[in-house]
């Protein structure tokens, strides 16, 4: 073959790609008989099919065409793909143990190693669940403890608020502040100042996870990581920001250990090491440093983004609604008035307000896709053979704006949670923190965040747009793992 003319050249080119592309494709897992799905590119997979800013959106949109359950390539990798609430739940709850594994995306296992709560599998990740859930409820999670600690953060960002003295502000600082003081006193044991120093570290290493995270290069990251660890890119901050979120944690986890007194634990640091220190002489624990460093990062990480994002969007809403923002004011104003603080006990008599709350949970979907799970054995489902270790997504916006389980699921509307009396109705396809096994444990802690910080919000404050309240877009920037919002300044007038 002659290799000088350039027509050969270019032909020896050629074969050899589809040699590799063969060679590759040929090597995919046969396993199994996974559900059909699109067809996908040898090596690519199914990234061209994907809207890259919001691929829940790209799910639904296969599904109309494939149905509630169908494959999808991340490169050479299948990911089952479920949608729609009798799928999910008949996954998710119904064959919880089956579908409970997480599956380690690539960008999530370079971080994390397997190691914490949130990326890990098997006897670790039980008994670390199991550990966490008790010793979040010992220290006033859902409990009356804790409720009182929102309370009294409510007050701290009330006078933030109020020091802006009804100058317009974006209140996304304050609101991230307060949320993560919440998580912060349950792990560290202790608030920060709005202005300490440490506190600002860690919310502008918390946001640039975040940003980072839902960056469409992840999902290129995800679909060929061996080949991007080699080439320079933006993408490379997330790992560099993680690293520096693990200094951070490990810092305070090292001054706990040198004040901490074995008989009188404060917070979630002091009994994960009362733990470890039980369990020393047991082989193959789990209570060792690396899970307390990475379960510690993942707590403040899931209990501070969550709840800031949802805090801040729902103020948009409610801006934005200026006639639901009346009626929640007229609420509070009947149930709680203005000379006491809120109680988790006014939810039950304030039907309009909880209704609310939920119809943003639903409408704001801050994770749409939710974090990827894995079948823990190889299982049969639907007719069809998931081999053990196959990626699972469940598509929890399918469910959240079905249009056969809501009126109006497009539309913000908090008739999807009142009945025709004005009571608050409960949808079984509200699950913004998951179904089953691998459920949010925050969920109850979330809950009460969520209905105390906004009803004290509102009790204090008329929250006034500096532009044209209609104008104001209440649709995220983009989301995948993580959702970005947009920013708008507003007025705080004093009520
Ligand atoms: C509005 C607030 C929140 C929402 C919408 C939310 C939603 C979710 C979702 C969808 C998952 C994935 C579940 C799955 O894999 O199926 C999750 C997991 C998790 N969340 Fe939350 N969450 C919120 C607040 C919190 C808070 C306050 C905490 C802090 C305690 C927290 C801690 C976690 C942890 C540790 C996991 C991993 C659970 C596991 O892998 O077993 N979340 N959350």
């Amino acid at each position: 073959m002659d290799l000088n003319n350039p027509g050969t050249t270019l032909l020896f080119v050629l074969l050899s790609i589809l040699l590799v592309v063969w060679f590759l494709k040929s090597k995919q897992p046969h396993k199994g008989r996974l559900p059909p799905g699109p067809p996908a590119f040898p090596i690519l997979g199914n990234l061209f099919q994907m809207d890259i800013k919001e691929p829940h959106k790209s799910l639904i949109k296969l599904s109309e065409q494939y149905g509630p359950i169908f494959t999808v390539w991340f490169g050479r990798c299948p990911a089952v793909v479920l949608c729609g609430f009798e799928t999910i739940t008949e996954a998710l709850v119904e064959r919880g143990h089956d579908f409970s594994g997480r599956y380690l995306l690539p960008v999530f296992k370079r971080m994390s190693n397997g190691y914490g709560f949130v990326f890990s599998n098997g006897e670790r990740w039980k008994q670390i669940r199991r550990f966490t859930l008790s010793t979040m409820r010992n220290f006033g999670m859902g409990k009356k403890g804790i409720e009182e600690r929102i309370q009294e953060e409510a007050q701290f960002l009330i006078t933030a608020i109020r020091n802006k003295k009804e100058t317009p502000f974006s209140p996304k600082f304050l609101l991230n502040c307060a949320a993560s003081n919440i998580i912060c006193s349950i792990v560290f044991g202790d608030r920060f100042d709005y202005e300490d120093k440490k506190l600002l570290t860690l919310l502008e290493l918390i946001a640039g996870n975040s940003r980072d995270l839902s960056s469409p290069w992840v999902q290129v990251y995800n679909n060929f990581p061996k080949i991007m660890d080699f080439l320079p890119g933006t993408y490379k901050k997330l790992f560099q920001n993680g690293a520096n979120m693990r200094t951070f944690v490990k810092e305070m986890i090292q001054s706990h250990k040198e004040s901490f007194q074995k008989d009188f634990p404060t917070d979630y640091i002091d009994s994960f090491l009362i733990k470890m220190d039980e369990e020393k002489h047991k082989p193959n624990s789990e209570f060792i440093d690396g899970n307390l460093l990475l379960t510690v990062t993942n707590l403040i990480m899931a209990g501070t983004e969550s709840i800031g994002v949802t805090l801040l969007r729902a103020i948009q809403v409610l801006v934005k609604f200026p006639q639901i923002q009346e009626k929640i004011n007229q609420e509070i104003d009947e149930v709680i008035g203005s000379c006491r603080r809120p109680t988790i006990e006014d939810r039950a008599k304030m039907p309009y307000t909880d209704a609310v709350i939920h119809e943003i949970q639903r409408y704001v979907d801050i994770s749409p896709i939710g974090l990827p799970h894995m079948v823990t054995t190889d299982i049969e489902f639907r007719g069809y053979l998931i081999p053990e270790g196959t990626c699972v997504v469940p598509v929890f916006s399918s469910v959240l704006k079905s249009p056969s389980q809501w009126e109006t699921p497009e539309s913000f509307n908090p008739n999807h949670f009142l009945d025709e009396n004005g009571h608050f109705k409960k949808n079984e396809s509200f699950m913004p923190f998951s179904a089953g096994k691998r459920i949010c444990p925050g969920e109850s802690l979330a809950r009460m965040e969520l209905f105390l910080f906004l009803t004290t919000l509102f009790q204090n404050f008329l929250f006034n747009p500096v532009i044209n309240h209609k104008k104001i877009d209440i649709s995220p920037i983009r989301s995948a793992i993580t959702s970005m919002s947009r920013d708008y300044e507003f007025c705080a007038i004093s009520r």
